[in-house]
């Protein structure tokens, strides 16, 4: 069985970016490995957070889990500060990464953007990305594709220390869904979903109202040619809204392309409004149930257990190799 590790931040707002990038993967994923999955909510402290809404997020998180399917019998779910051997593997890691490379994220480029200084946190985040998945003896990672540099760094950093002080870490690999690993923006198609937009409209969140739902398609951003085909570059928003409704109802692109020959933009939005609402509903009733049992805080308090064990294993052979402690 291959040991499988993924995680998503406590910051609100979990959309169908996140569940068709990730979460999605996750449910399958559990089957057939001996599966992870955190609530990192050490990452989401790299930018500020109101203390009472993270800890609201990790449990809302922790229930949707649940609610995709995630299920506690076939796999470990776990608050990532309840484990502290993440942080303390972090810092060994941290010696052994160069700020060069950490320069050269991305994500960071982005979320540093304009400022004239930004939290060491924030720029060393993929680090402690890193201390997660190599914890755990990880060798898949299903993740979006705006982790793929994250993972090459996590590959890097375990390879250069296996090569200086022999064979400590498992080197894991990415898996990234075809369709809907990177759902973009209903607002601005040119750039990804995101938790954190401004305009609620740029998004689905798994907890939407119907209501809310429908006016976010209705009036999403297309184009105006008035052909529906997929053309990611001159026609991001058909293309995207295409993309959804593939990973959503498991037709794929070319079907639906064919399927909509001739018709007009309006006729997909309302087709795609009812396949949206209908693979929700049935998410957000399950989410109800769990959110507030003692059912949720039991399952976390078990998985932390379990996580913690394995972790204390990986922790002992790391200071070992290093020839931290005694
Ligand atoms: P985050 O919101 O950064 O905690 O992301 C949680 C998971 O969702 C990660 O695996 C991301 O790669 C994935 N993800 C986030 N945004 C998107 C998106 N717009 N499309 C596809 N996957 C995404
Ligand atoms: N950095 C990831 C994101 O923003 C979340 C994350 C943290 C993660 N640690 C991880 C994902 C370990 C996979 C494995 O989406």
């Amino acid at each position: 069985m291959k040991r499988v590790f993924s995680g998503v931040q406590p910051t609100g707002n979990i959309h169908i970016g996140n569940y068709l990038g990730a979460l999605k993967q996750f449910v399958q994923l559990q089957e057939e490995n001996d599966a992870i999955y955190c609530i990192v909510d050490e990452h989401a402290i790299t930018v500020p957070q109101d203390p009472k809404l993270l800890r609201q997020h990790i449990l809302d998180v922790a229930a949707l889990y649940m609610a995709v399917g995630v299920d506690p019998k076939k796999a470990i779910i776990f608050v990532q500060s309840d484990v502290p051997g993440h942080a303390e593997l972090n810092w060994i890691l941290t010696c052994n990464s160069y700020t060069g490379e950490l320069s050269r994220m991305t994500q960071f480029k982005q979320k540093s953007k304009g400022r004239e200084s930004a939290p060491t946190g924030l720029f060393t985040y993929p680090v402690l990305m890193a201390a997660d998945i190599l914890l755990y003896d990880t060798d898949i990672v299903p993740v979006g594709n705006d982790q793929k540099q994250h993972i090459e760094l996590t590959r890097d950093i375990a390879l250069r220390i296996n090569n200086k002080y022999g064979e400590t870490f498992v080197v894991p690999e990415g898996q990234f869904v075809k369709s809907g690993a990177r759902v973009m923006s209903l607002d601005d198609p040119t750039s990804k979903m995101s938790k954190s937009a401004e305009n609620p409209h740029s998004r689905i969140s798994l907890l939407d109202e119907p209501s809310k739902i429908k006016k976010s398609i209705m009036k999403s951003t297309t184009d105006s040619e008035g052909v529906i085909r997929f053309d990611v570059e001159n026609k991001p928003g058909i293309s995207n809204l295409l993309s959804i409704y593939s990973a959503f109802s498991g037709e794929t692109i070319e079907e639906l392309v064919a399927k909509y020959d001739g018709q007009g933009y309006g006729t997909l939005k309302k087709d795609l409004v009812e396949v949206t609402i209908n693979a929700l509903t049935p998410v957000q009733e399950r989410y109800k149930e769990i959110r507030n049992s003692q059912e949720l805080i039991d399952v976390l308090k078990d998985g932390a257990d379990r996580a913690n064990a394995i972790a204390e294993k990986t922790m002992k052979r790391v200071k070992d190799r290093f020839g931290l402690g005694l």
